[in-house]
């Protein structure tokens, strides 16, 4: 029987871990605060923002929310940025993505200072992150490792597949992976023969971005799989990347939609605060 790795229950214990290092850091005079901006009102961007501040609530860690409007000018929204890099009261800057069309989303990434940039998408986080130097890491791909350490998962020396290459999971993902010595492949829409090398992986990390794409085909007996995808299936029910009903038997771990990789976000952000104040 495969494992099933619960990402809401080891969120959870991230989550109360901080809560208690917050109230130390408290009693010594430390507080923490997350400026989280927003721009427009897309739902999903709001049901996102609102468990940001939720978290931040449970832990103990300040938030301040900027709600621009959809018409707001680049200009406007780098002076925020830059009015916040220069606030000593605010320790991480948070711009929710997307933003609207006019606006040129690296350019804002690139005005926070990478010592308040805690989802580490500055240039000089991931930079930071590729040479094995402190700095902010992003939150899903450093929520896996958690998920795969908290579940007694060895990840040095093991042939680790991951498909899907954006900036926010696939490339910071197989950085995150090297870092821990395991052989990292990094796969694609164009890799040729997906089958045979996502067959490779012990385990096989999955931000493809298609809905239940992957089967047991794609899987080796006994191997570990992670599913980042986040979709609605024809009874409108929530899923994944992974076909789960027809992969998880072949495993020896797997994560769930809901309940696995995405609570772990909102917990590494949380801890990447808190690390703004660690001396
Ligand atoms: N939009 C979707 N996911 C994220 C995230 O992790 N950070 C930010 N800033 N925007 C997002």
């Amino acid at each position: 029987m495969a494992q099933i790795i619960d990402g809401k229950l080891i969120s959870k214990q991230i989550k109360d871990e901080l809560k208690e290092e917050v109230q130390s850091m408290k009693a010594q005079g430390t507080n923490i605060c997350l400026a989280v901006v927003q721009v427009g009102s897309d739902p999903a961007s709001s049901v996102y923002v609102n468990n940001k501040k939720k978290a931040c609530s449970y832990i103990g860690i300040e938030s301040r929310a900027y709600e621009l409007a959809d018409s707001v000018t680049e200009e406007e929204l780098t002076g925020l940025v830059e009015q916040l890099n220069n606030d000593e009261g605010v320790n991480g800057i948070l711009v929710q993505l997307p933003l609207p069309s006019h606006i040129d989303e690296d350019r804002i990434i690139r005005t926070i200072s990478p010592d308040k940039d805690v989802d580490g998408f500055h240039p000089v986080s991931v930079g930071r992150l590729w040479i094995g130097e402190k700095g902010f890491l992003s939150c899903t791909p450093a929520g896996i490792i958690q998920l795969l350490k908290r579940s007694g998962i060895e990840i040095e020396g093991k042939e680790c597949v991951v498909i899907g290459r954006s900036n926010i999971v696939g490339k910071p993902m197989a950085a995150l992976l090297l870092r821990e010595n395991a052989t990292v492949t990094v796969a694609h829409s164009r890799t040729k023969n997906l089958k045979e090398v996502a067959k490779r992986a012990d385990i096989l990390i999955v931000a493809i971005g298609k809905r239940q794409f992957i089967n047991s085909d794609y899987v080796k007996d006994g191997a570990v799989v992670i599913d980042v995808g986040m979709h609605r299936d024809e009874n409108n029910k929530l899923c994944g990347d992974v076909d789960f009903a027809d992969v998880a038997d072949r495993t020896s771990a797997i994560t769930p939609v809901p309940g696995g990789v995405g609570p772990m976000t909102i917990a590494m952000l949380m801890n990447n605060c808190v690390e703004t104040a660690r001396k």
